[in-house]
């Protein structure tokens, strides 16, 4: 407001309300201009450029678009503008309803001290009181320095209500800028993840205090950068490729998404025959005839999910496992899938964890769960079991056992000792469990089998002179056809069914269809413990 602006009390509603707009909308300051250039330049758009690009049009309501920032303290300038260092308020996205804050860079860097703070807080509160989805996007040099202790304080206080919002409402954050120090942990705590390659960094601490501590020279992008947390350490689910491809992927995640956890996810319209199809006809094609031959396993997603209606969720990070969420007759599923195309589809702990996750998730948010299982096994090796495997692997484990959404497994090939168990195995609860005629169910693969039952044999089979490899290789498909025969699981009620691949697609659906009343059994206690 400027300061000399006055008005006679004799003017009139109109002139009140003419002097009213010129008084709070203040000129872009050349600082700001000079701020909001210097975004642009790095092909950042401005807090309000990227909220309107996000919602419907026109759908925007800002809240507190005059606060001001309290703090004069250490030359902070009383005059910068209204809204402090963030933009918050409510819209639809595809005409629901959903709660934003958007950090603003070109004030005070988007830091966060007691008012900006004050603002986040108080759209979380209303998207949790209002339950509706809360998208965060984040660009900030954390929390404001001058304020201090303030600061600090409001961040407990984002992190507590992410931490109450979690499982009720979803949560997703689009970091389009650097996210440093313990201001990390809002995304971290939040439900998705997503970052803008080249121009967002998350990291607790920076390269110089890396350096000044360890001696370690590693750049930003390297430390931080959207690929790292993509690839490495899955702290990221999808590295866009600019910030409008960021603002569409939520948008699209989004409408596989309930508004909270009591809503159910949107429904759409979709066609329901299920007579096999040629497209159906394709999936008898789909597994090699060696099993030591890989194939990519979202052919069979894509085959018997809604046509186009998978969405990857954090394809860079353990690709070893693909999870992600599509539709099956309009109705949202989370996909759980080994993937044999890298490292032969064996789990280690990076694909128990994300898959542990996502799991946790459709299951906070009634999502019911298809897992596609093709898994040789644990990945062995000492990195693997000192870094946790037992206690981490058993995340996975967890996730499944304590899930109540409707579960549908299908085994396509192998379903080998533990990681059959673990990956949506009906002793676990999974209420329908196919296989394909191809699936092998077993402890291990038959040449492994053979090599410890048959050693003797083998051994006599050497001496005599014969074909070893030939006899191993009829023992062991002996085994596979006897042993891990997917008949036998049948026979015995292990799983409910072997179905032709081709009828997998009329299976699933027809599975949901009648899974659709399925009760939760609430759990006892006050939670449980999950090895985290
Ligand atoms: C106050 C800040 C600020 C901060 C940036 N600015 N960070 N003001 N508090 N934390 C201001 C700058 O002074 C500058 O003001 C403007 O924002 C733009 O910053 P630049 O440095 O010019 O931008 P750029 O070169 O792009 O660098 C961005 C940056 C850098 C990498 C984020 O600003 C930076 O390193 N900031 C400090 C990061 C940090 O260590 N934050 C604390 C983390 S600890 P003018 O007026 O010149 O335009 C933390 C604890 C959270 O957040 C605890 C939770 C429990």
């Amino acid at each position: 407001m400027t300061e000399d602006s006055s008005i006679p009390a004799s003017a009139s509603t109109s002139e009140r309300i003419a002097d009213l707009k010129a008084r709070y909308s203040e000129a872009v300051t050349a600082t700001e201009a000079a701020a909001q250039e210097k975004q642009h330049a790095k092909g950042k758009k401005t807090a309000r450029e990227r909220v309107e690009e996000l919602v419907d049009t026109g759908s925007f309501v800002e809240i507190d678009e005059y606060v001001r920032h309290r703090s004069q303290a250490f030359g902070m300038d009383a005059k910068r503008p209204y809204g402090d260092s963030v933009v918050t308020g409510f819209a639809t996205i595809h005409g629901r309803q959903v709660a934003v804050f958007s950090q603003d860079f070109t004030i005070f860097g988007g830091s966060l001290g007691e008012v900006a703070g004050d603002k986040i807080i108080k759209i979380m509160d209303l998207a949790l009181s209002t339950r509706v989805p809360l998208i965060g996007i984040l660009d900030s040099g954390g929390a404001r320095i001058q304020e201090g202790v303030i600061a600090l304080g409001k961040y407990g206080e984002i992190f507590k209500r992410n931490t109450r919002a979690s499982g009720v409402i979803p949560q997703i954050s689009i970091v389009c800028g650097p996210a440093a120090g313990g201001a990390v942990y809002s995304p971290a705590l939040t439900d998705f993840v997503i970052m803008v390659d080249k121009t967002s960094q998350m990291f607790v601490t920076g390269p110089d205090v890396i350096k000044a501590v360890t001696g370690e020279d590693v750049g930003m992008e390297e430390l931080g950068g959207a690929l790292t947390h993509n690839k490495t350490s899955g702290v990221a689910h999808y590295l866009a490729s600019d910030e409008s491809d960021a603002l569409d992927y939520a948008r699209v995640l989004l409408s596989y998404l309930p508004d909270n956890c009591d809503s159910g996810a949107p429904t759409y319209a979709a066609e329901s025959n299920l007579e096999i199809t040629d497209r159906d006809r394709r999936l008898n094609e789909v597994i090699p005839d060696s099993a030591s031959i890989p194939y990519d396993v979202t052919t069979i997603i894509e085959g018997v999910v809604d046509a186009g209606s998978f969405l990857e969720v954090q394809p860079l990070f353990a690709p070893n496992i693909v999870v992600g969420f599509a539709r099956v007759e309009g109705e949202s599923v989370g996909i759980i899938a080994n993937q044999p195309n890298h490292m032969a589809g064996t789990l280690n702990i990076d694909a128990g964890e994300k898959a542990a996750r996502f799991v946790r998730f459709c299951d906070a948010f009634g999502i019911p769960i298809l897992t596609l299982v093709d898994v040789p096994g644990y990945l062995p090796g000492t990195d693997q079991e000192w870094t946790g495997v037992i206690r981490r692997g058993a995340k996975l484990l967890y996730a499944y056992a304590e899930a109540s959404v409707p579960l549908v497994t299908v085994i396509t090939r192998k379903a080998y000792g533990g990681a059959y168990i673990v990956m949506g195995s009906k002793q676990l609860g999974a209420d329908l469990n196919f296989a394909w005629p191809t699936a092998e169910i077993a402890v291990m693969g038959g040449q492994g089998a053979v090599n410890i039952l048959y050693r003797g044999d083998l051994k006599k089979a050497e001496e005599a002179g014969e074909d070893v490899e030939a006899v191993r290789a009829r023992l062991a498909n002996e085994y596979t056809y006897s042993v891990a025969s997917p008949f036998l699981a049948a026979e015995r009620g292990e799983i409910d069914g072997v179905i032709e691949p081709a009828a997998t697609r009329s299976s699933i659906a027809k599975g949901l269809r009648a899974l659709k009343s399925k009760k939760a059994v609430p759990p006892e206690g006050k939670h449980g413990n999950i090895p985290l």
